[in-house]
C-alpha cells in the first residue's frame, strides 16, 4: 500500500549506510526477499514513530511557552477524543493494514523439489536435504542455497525450543519439540549470511550459529554433487593416522562418515565437514587447529557441549585426527 518496492530503495540505502547497519547477520541489510520487505516495515514503522514523537514533542513545547489561558469544554474534547483516540487509532490501523498486508508474501511456501529440514540440537542445527531424486544427505550448521529460489524448511527439535533466524534473509521462526514449523527463504545476492538461535536453550545458546551460503545455481548444483558424494579416503600418511584413530576412540558411534564404518546420528554427521564455512556452529575457523582444539576440549569451548573431551589422547594423536577430519571435504 505504501508502493513498498520501489519507493524506498534509496531512503534505506543512505539510512544503512549513516548507520553502519550493512553486514552478513543484519535485519537492516536484506539479502531476501522477505527480509527486504521486514526492514521496509521496520523503516515506515520507525519513520512513523518518529512523527508522533515530534508532534508529541512540539505541543508539549508549545504548551510550555504559551501563557495557559482558558479552554472552552468543547476544545477540550475534541483534543482528548481526536488527538488521544482518533489519530492514533487511524494511525494504528494503517501500519496494521500495511503489516498484515506482508503476510501472504512471508507465508508463501517455496518450491519444494528439494526438502531441507533443519533439527535444532544442543547446541547446534542439523540440515538434511532431501534431493528430487529421493536421496538425501545431512549436513550440520551450514545451508548453501540457489540465489533467485523460494525454498522451504521444515524446523523440530528433539529437546527444548530453539529458534532459527538468518536476520539477512527472513524472519524467525522457533523450532519446537513435537511440532514441525515452516520457513521459506529467498536469497536476492550470492554471500555467506550469518544465522543464529534466537531463543534461549540452555549454556550453550551463544554458540549455536548457522551459515547460509548462497551460490550461483551452477556452483550450488556442484556443491550438492560433491556432498551426494561418499567421503574422501585420507591422502597423507597424518590423515590416514588419523582415520585410524577415529576408529579405534569409537568417534563413529556418535559421527557418520558415508563411506566408512562410522553410521552414529547422536552428533554432526562429518562426512564432509572439511568444506564447511565454520566448526562447532560459527565457534571456530574451519582448519586443522579448530579440529584440534575442539576435539581436544569441546567443554570449554561449548558450554554443555555433549561431546566429551579428548584432551588425553595426546597433542601428536590429536593433530593427526585434526588432519583426517580437515581432509573430509
Ligand atoms: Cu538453541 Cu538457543
Amino acid at each position: 500500500m505504501f508502493g513498498r518496492h520501489a519507493s524506498s530503495r534509496s531512503f534505506v540505502a543512505l539510512a544503512l549506510a549513516s548507520a553502519g547497519c550493512a553486514g552478513p547477520q543484519s535485519a537492516l541489510d536484506p539479502a531476501g526477499r522477505d527480509a527486504a520487505e521486514i526492514a521496509e516495515l521496520f523503516y515506515w514503522m520507525a519513520g512513523g514513530a518518529v512523527l508522533v514523537w515530534a508532534a508529541v514533542i512540539g505541543l508539549a513545547v508549545y504548551a510550555m511557552a504559551i501563557r495557559p489561558r482558558p479552554h472552552s469544554e468543547r476544545t477540550g474534547a475534541v483534543l482528548i477524543v481526536g488527538a488521544g483516540a482518533i489519530a492514533p487509532t487511524i494511525l494504528l490501523t494503517i501500519l496494521l493494514v500495511d503489516g498484515l498486508s506482508m503476510m501472504p508474501a512471508v507465508l508463501a511456501p517455496g518450491d519444494d523439489s528439494t526438502r531441507i529440514a533443519v533439527s535444532a540440537e544442543r547446541f547446534w542445527w542439523r540440515v538434511q536435504y532431501t534431493l528430487p531424486d529421493g536421496e538425501s544427505f545431512t549436513l550440520a550448521n551450514e545451508l548453501r542455497l540457489p540465489v533467485g529460489r523460494r525454498v522451504s524448511l521444515t524446523l523440530t527439535s528433539p529437546d527444548v525450543i530453539h529458534s532459527f533466524w538468518v536476520p539477512s534473509l527472513a524472519g524467525k521462526v522457533d523450532a519446537i519439540p513435537g511440532r514441525e514449523t515452516h520457513l521459506a527463504l529467498e536469497p536476492t545476492r550470492t554471500g555467506v549470511f550469518r544465522g543464529a538461535c534466537a531463543e534461549y536453550c540452555g549454556s550453550g545458546h551463544a554458540r549455536m550459529a548457522m551459515h547460509v551460503v548462497v551460490l550461483e545455481p551452477d556452483a550450488y548444483a556442484a556443491w550438492v554433487e560433491a556432498q551426494r558424494a561418499p567421503a574422501r579416503e585420507p591422502v597423507t600418511a597424518r590423515a590416514t593416522e588419523g582415520a585410524a584413530l577415529f576408529d579405534a576412540h569409537g568417534c563413529g558411534a556418535c559421527h557418520t562418515v558415508r563411506g566408512t564404518a562410522a553410521d552414529g546420528v547422536v552428533g554432526p554427521d562429518l562426512t564432509h565437514v572439511g568444506s564447511r564455512h565454520a566448526l562447532a556452529a560459527g565457534t571456530l575457523d574451519n582448519d586443522e587447529e579448530g579440529f584440534r582444539r575442539f576435539v581436544a576440549h569441546p567443554d570449554e569451548l561449548k558450554p554443555d557441549a555433549q561431546m566429551p573431551s579428548f584432551a588425553m589422547i595426546g597433542d601428536a594423536r590429536l593433530r593427526a585426527l585434526a588432519a583426517y577430519l580437515d581432509g573430509l571435504e
